[in-house]
């Protein structure tokens, strides 16, 4: 490798990722610096190619205003490769937008839902990395044969992340209840929809695990909210802009609750790619705004709402018992077909977040490579 990786990185950035133990704890790799400890004006005064032990590295001396500044900075030349400016990786997504994703309509599963045997899947890591993987490209994975044992669904989540305990509780029973405080708890059909839009900050990974499904009906369906959100862009792109734009108030009230958020139904990140939706038109308040606003939000929320119903995207299948349902809460809409309330029909639900699962197959992928 030549000096310009060096050249061509800014000096405040290179400065500011010295590896040494003066500007990073050895212990904890943490920064030691403040962005104010650093020297206003940092410049590379020399820079020259070493022999390492882990391959070669490139020592920079540092000066400031022509100064030497006595500070000396070693980083490999892996490293540089890898993360200077212009290197090969560029300004890279977080996992968590549509960049990240492999988006899909319900012919593009049919046949091949990603999928794992709970043995497979606790026995062996590289089920364990695909199917976390699937939940991160595709958005779900569905774990077959998961005992049927009561609060299961919390040993599952905990193989990947921590529950995130809510009012519904630990676990929330997906069954007909006499009072109901959701119509989740009821026989009723319910559209594709996001859980919790009125949590802030929302549950990012929902799992349903099935212990029972004998009534008639009670079929589950699954829509991809990002291809959809992509598609509203293509075909009525200032609908798309209304709907990242305006922000939507959510509620939900019962005796003891009272939440509610404000967030836009297609959030973006700050370059513009799609990385949350939120849809529920049971939680939906009510909104404020200019009438003009108003209209044009009912007018995109009409058509959002036509696409997600459009024949061809939303993906149909059944829970059987011993299914666990694990997907993104913040991508995929879920729904199911109304159920005879008289059969038996039990599922329980639990909630955790993406960061977690995001961690847990960083270090499967780590532990894969050490071993
Ligand atoms: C829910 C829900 C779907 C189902 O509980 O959030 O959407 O299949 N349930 O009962
Ligand atoms: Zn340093
Ligand atoms: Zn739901």
């Amino acid at each position: 490798m030549s000096s310009t990786a060096i050249s061509d990185s800014p000096a405040p950035w290179l400065r500011d990722n010295c590896p040494c133990g003066e500007c990073r704890d050895p212990r904890t790799g943490q920064k030691l610096l403040r962005i104010t400890d650093l020297p206003d004006r940092p410049a590379v005064g020399s820079a020259r190619e070493l022999p390492g032990d882990d391959g070669p590295v490139w020592e920079v001396v540092w000066e400031v205003v022509w100064e030497p500044d006595g500070h000396r900075s070693r980083y490999p030349a892996a490293w540089l490769a890898a993360h200077c400016p212009g290197g090969p990786h560029g300004p890279r997504g977080d996992g968590r937008t549509e960049a990240d994703k492999e988006l899909w309509a319900a012919g593009d599963l049919t046949g091949r839902l990603p999928g794992a045997s709970w043995e497979a899947y606790t026995g062996d890591r590289a089920v364990r990395i695909r199917a976390l993987e699937s939940v991160r490209r595709l958005g779900f994975v569905l774990l077959r044969d998961v005992p049927c044992r009561d609060r299961m669904v919390l040993d599952v989540a905990e193989t990947f992340g921590f529950v995130r305990r809510t009012n519904y509780g630990e676990l929330f029973e997906v069954r007909v209840e006499a009072d109901p405080n959701n119509l989740a708890f009821t026989g009723a059909p319910i559209d594709p929809h996001t859980d919790n839009p009125y949590r802030d900050p929302v549950p990012t990974v929902q799992l349903l695990h099935c212990l029972r499904n004998e009534a008639a009906g009670g079929d589950s369906g699954l829509v991809d909210g990002f291809h959809a959100a992509a598609l509203l862009r293509r075909e009525a792109p200032e609908a798309f802009d209304v709907l990242t734009r305006v922000p939507v108030e959510f509620a939900f009230t019962d005796a003891r609750t009272e939440l509610r958020a404000q967030r836009p139904l297609i959030d973006v990140d700050p370059l513009g790619r799609i990385r949350e939706i939120r849809y529920n038109n049971r939680s939906l308040g009510t909104l404020h705004g200019s009438a003009r606003v108003l209209e044009e939000f009912y007018a995109a929320y009409r058509l959002f709402g036509e696409l997600l119903l459009r024949p061809g995207l939303r993906l149909d299948f059944r829970l059987a018992p011993g299914d666990c349902l694990v997907f993104d809460n913040t991508r995929l809409l879920h729904a199911r077909t109304a159920f005879a309330e008289v059969g038996g029909r039990h599922l329980q639900g639990a909630y955790a977040d993406l960061d977690g699962l995001g961690s847990t197959l960083a270090v499967l992928r780590r532990e894969g490579a050490a071993a």
